[in-house]
């Protein structure tokens, strides 16, 4: 089976020149248009495609991310697979700005987001559909992602909790204390519903995070700012662009059949029709 990796860009990364070959295409989904073009092309003559998460010019705040659109897109694109990146906050102190850490589990913060395709609305899919969330990052590709890194000598952390808030603020002191406490590696605005969505759509899907701070909880670091933020992702983009080079041409080089079909029969065993 072929494979074509959906890539979003996040914020750092939101129109990265990484592709050959490059077709931009605008497309429109049952759930309205996704945040930008896109970009269709090769890296290493692998097929990809490249979507900017809050559009190239950052413009769409995380709550208006129109998440269903963009992973409706990826997936009329042909993608299989859709690996992200996602500037966030570090909880823990071991933890740095400037690592990478592959998400392996998220916990919910978010308040006013769609998070299924299967809302019930006219343009949607029939049915209610109960997505098991139990492992929602697919384990073969945060592997994948995880020994790129290892041969790049690039410090990363092979797995980590992440807490997406609602935003567009940052937390406060004692929210960031509190997600501290309950053992979550980072924090970051994005990844609910991005993630949800993905397994909705049966897509193989992985999250390359980039703490750029410490939050809110560290006293004696800075805590987030725009500026602080932006800095530090500019700071170490070409890790992630690096990892990014690297890791496409391995999983192209391996076989996905057993996981794309299993991603394909979780989806379309969730879905309950009315009967
Ligand atoms: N993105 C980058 N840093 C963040 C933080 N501290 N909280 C939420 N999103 C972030």
């Amino acid at each position: 089976m072929s494979v074509k990796i959906g890539i979003i860009g996040g914020t750092g990364l939101d129109n990265p020149n990484i592709l050959d070959e490059r077709v931009e295409k605008e497309y429109d989904t049952p759930y309205g248009k996704p945040s930008d073009q896109l970009i269709s092309g090769k890296i290493k003559g692998v097929p990809c495609v490249l979507l900017a998460r809050h559009g190239r010019k950052h413009s769409i705040m995380p709550t208006n991310v129109n998440f269903r659109a963009n992973i409706d897109a990826l997936k009329q694109a042909g993608c299989t697979h859709v690996i992200v990146t996602t500037a966030c906050g570090s909880l823990q102190q071991h933890v740095e700005p400037g690592d990478i850490v592959i998400l392996d589990q998220f916990l919910d913060r978010t308040t006013k987001r769609t998070s299924t395709f299967y809302d019930g609305h006219q343009n949607s899919p029939a049915g209610v559909c109960h997505i098991p969330m139990s492992e929602p990052f697919c384990a073969k590709l945060r592997e994948t992602i995880s020994n790129s890194a290892s041969s790049l000598n690039l410090k990363h952390h092979r797995s980590g909790t992440v807490v997406t808030i609602e935003g567009p603020r940052f937390s406060s002191r004692a929210e960031s204390r509190l997600f501290k406490s309950w053992g979550a590696t980072v924090v970051n605005m994005t990844t609910v519903p991005e993630v949800c969505l993905a397994n909705e759509a049966g897509l193989l899907y992985a999250s390359i995070a980039l703490p750029t701070d410490y939050d809110a909880w560290l006293e004696t670091e800075q805590a987030v700012t725009v500026e602080l933020a932006l800095a530090a992702f500019k700071q170490n983009i070409n890790k992630v662009i690096d990892l990014l080079l690297d890791v496409v041409p391995r999983i192209a080089a391996m076989d996905w059949t057993e996981e794309i079909n299993e991603a394909k029969t979780k989806a379309s065993t969730s879905v309950m029709l009315s009967h």
